[in-house]
Formats: C-alpha cells, sequence, structure tokens
C-alpha cells in the first residue's frame, strides 16, 4: 500500500507528466452505445489531457456527464454543427459513429450507411487536423478503413502510419475464449488475430500461444468459428438492440491507450491492428491487421506473421480474397 503522501506524489507525476504532452483525444460518434462508454474509459486514461465528445445527437449531454469524473482530463462536448471545433488540435480521433448490426446482418450490409459517414468525418479530419491518428470503429473496418484512406489521399494529407483500424476486440475475444476453455487467466492466453475484422477475414494464430497449440480436432473448429462470429452472439442476444458496445468500448480504450503509450515513447507496444501493410500487397490486399509495433509516429514496424499451421495457412487462404473485395468496395466508393 502506499502511504498517503507517496499516493499524492504519484498522482501529481503523472498529472503533470501527461498534463505536459497536452493529448486531446476527440470522440466522433460520442453518443452512441460504444461511444459513451468509450468515453467514459477514455476519461480514466492518464495519457488523455483533454476529449473532445461529438456526435449528431447527445454529444454535449455525455460530455457534462463523463466530465464530473475526478480525473485530470478537461471534456467538452459538441452538438452536429460543431464537427471542426471538435477536431482542432486533436492528436487522437476514435470514430465509433454509424450504425450497428442487427440479427440476420453482415457487417458488409452496414456499408451503404456507414461508408458515407465515415467518409465526411475523414474529410473534416483532413481539413481541420491533419496530423492526427485516426481509430476506426465504424464497419465494415475492411472497408471503413480505405474509405477514410482514400478521403485523406484526395485532400493530400494520408499518412499511413496514422491511420488504424481497431480489431481489438477479436484480440480481446479470443483471449477470453481460450481462457475460457483452458481454464487458464486470459492474460496468459493473448492470441495475435491477423487478417480482417469480419467473419472469414479474422484469422486467430492459436499455434503462436502456449495454451493455444494445444487445441486440436473439433475443439479448434469450434474456437476459430466463435472467434470469427463471436460477435453473432452479441447481436443475436441483444435481439435487434444493436452489436457490441461494453466489450468494444473496452477494445476500443485498450487500443487508444496502446498507442497513446506509443506516442509517448514507450517502446515495445506490440498489438494487432488493421493498417495499409506491405505483407499481402503482392497479392493486392493493401491493408492488413497484424501486430504492429506503435512509436511516437504511430506504425513504427509491421511484424511478420511468423510460422502458421496448415490450417492457419488455410484459414489464411480464405481470409485473402474476402478481405481484398471489401478493401476494394471502400476505395471504390471513394473513386
Ligand atoms: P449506435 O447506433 O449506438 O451509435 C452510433 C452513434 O453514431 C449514434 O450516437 C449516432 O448519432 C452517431 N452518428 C451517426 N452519424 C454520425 C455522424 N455523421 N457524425 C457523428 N456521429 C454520428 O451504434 P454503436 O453500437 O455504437 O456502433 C457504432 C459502430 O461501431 C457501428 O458501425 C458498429 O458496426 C461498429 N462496431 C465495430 C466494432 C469493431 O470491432 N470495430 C464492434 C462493434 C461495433
Amino acid at each position: 500500500m502506499l502511504s498517503r503522501t507517496a499516493f499524492r506524489a504519484v498522482q501529481s507525476r503523472s498529472f503533470s507528466s501527461s498534463a505536459a504532452r497536452q493529448t486531446k483525444v476527440a470522440v466522433l460518434g460520442a453518443g452512441g452505445g460504444i461511444g459513451q462508454p468509450l468515453s467514459l474509459l477514455l476519461k480514466l486514461d492518464p495519457h488523455v489531457t483533454a476529449l473532445s465528445l461529438y456526435d449528431i445527437r447527445g454529444a454535449p449531454g455525455v460530455a457534462a456527464d463523463v466530465s464530473h469524473i475526478d480525473s485530470a482530463s478537461h471534456v467538452t462536448g459538441y452538438p452536429a454543427d460543431k464537427l471542426d471545433e471538435a477536431l482542432k488540435d486533436v492528436k487522437v480521433v476514435v470514430i465509433p459513429a454509424g450504425v450497428p448490426r442487427k440479427p440476420g446482418m453482415t457487417r458488409d450490409d452496414l456499408f451503404n450507411t456507414n461508408a458515407s459517414i465515415v467518409r465526411d468525418l475523414a474529410a473534416a479530419i483532413a481539413r481541420v487536423s491533419p496530423e492526427a491518428h485516426i481509430l476506426v470503429i465504424s464497419n465494415p473496418v475492411n472497408s471503413t478503413v480505405p474509405i477514410v484512406a482514400e478521403t485523406l489521399k484526395k485532400a493530400g494529407v494520408f499518412d499511413p502510419r496514422r491511420l488504424f483500424g481497431v480489431t481489438t476486440l477479436d484480440v480481446v475475444r479470443a483471449a477470453r475464449f481460450l481462457g475460457e476453455i483452458t481454464n487458464a487467466d486470459p492474460k496468459e492466453t493473448v492470441v495475435t488475430v491477423v487478417g480482417g475484422h469480419s467473419g472469414a477475414t479474422i484469422v486467430p494464430l492459436l499455434s503462436q500461444t502456449p495454451f493455444g497449440k494445444a487445441i486440436k480436432g473439433e475443439a479448434y473448429e469450434k474456437i476459430v468459428h466463435r472467434i470469427q462470429y463471436g460477435g453473432d452472439e452479441v447481436v443475436k442476444a441483444k435481439d435487434g438492440a444493436g452489436s457490441a458496445t461494453l466489450s468494444m468500448a473496452y477494445a476500443g480504450a485498450k487500443f487508444a491507450n496502446a498507442l497513446l503509450r506509443g506516442l509517448s515513447g514507450e517502446k515495445g507496444v506490440v498489438t494487432p491492428t488493421f493498417v495499409k501493410s506491405p505483407l499481402f500487397e503482392d497479392q493486392g490486399v493493401e491493408f492488413f491487421s497484424s501486430d504492429v509495433e506503435l512509436g511516437v509516429n504511430g506504425v513504427e514496424n509491421i511484424l511478420p506473421l511468423g510460422n502458421l499451421t496448415p490450417e492457419e495457412q488455410a484459414l489464411l487462404d480464405a481470409c485473402i480474397p474476402d478481405l481484398k473485395k471489401n478493401i476494394e468496395k471502400g476505395k471504390a466508393f471513394v473513386a
């Protein structure tokens, strides 16, 4: 236990060092099912010095509520017509704006609505805060990330080191589900999940973890399916009221924290994320999720996949053509 004086010293130290850095983070879609708990979790992150909450509805109310929490960061809410103000001086922008799935829908079914929402938000970021790091949560991530990239390119401000599709929920689920079937703490069952973020494009590399490599046969098929389609369990249980929001907010805050740690100079921060990647460019796949080292400029280093089992190779072979189609669809939308 820390003494009261030591606790205060730690508190003031972490406050002054983070305050000196001034890391303003914006959430676009802050009034939604993900946006609200994500805003709450970002308010608790000591790396965030200011929080800018924007939505076409409800953001000032969420901001007023979250602003009463006793952490140092300053919170401001912005209504529909104040997007540019919300984006001023932001270092990181997280985008959970858009519609979620209903039972029976795939993530691709959201394309028609979410593509234009994401494109318009990306155009505003390009205009107001072109150097911001952008974290895309809005689905279909396999297409919305290329949409943001193309929009930034059109504006002449695309830097691939600063654009991320948030696939952390797949990583969180994989650790949890593997922990469940092996009776291990999920901290010990962390799985690298690569590829994209929908169905067959989600490729867990179970063989690369001590607990995962023992899983074979039917148990292997089952856990792979659960990692790929875990989102459907939530959509079904919510019965028309949407998709994962709380676990997604947790995953979004976890990824934002990893990025903020990298940006602040911490070394060795590695996590899977969907970025512009050379790994499968020769097969026409411009964006791919794999372990990425995060640093002061965002993407520091894209790590190779390592050894795959024949089963994992088969999953990857199924991922590539789907992912390629999803990426092309996003690019075509902006062109
Ligand atoms: P929701 O409907 O509860 O919230 C979406 C919010 O976006 C609403 O408050 C809405 O007013 C706002 N919005 C709509 N258009 C906007 C615009 N132009 N500017 C700013 N805000 C706008 O939906 P929920 O459950 O929060 O999901 C949001 C998105 O996240 C969906 O596309 C969903 O598919 C996706 N998602 C992604 C996951 C991932 O792993 N990357 C996991 C779960 C959901």
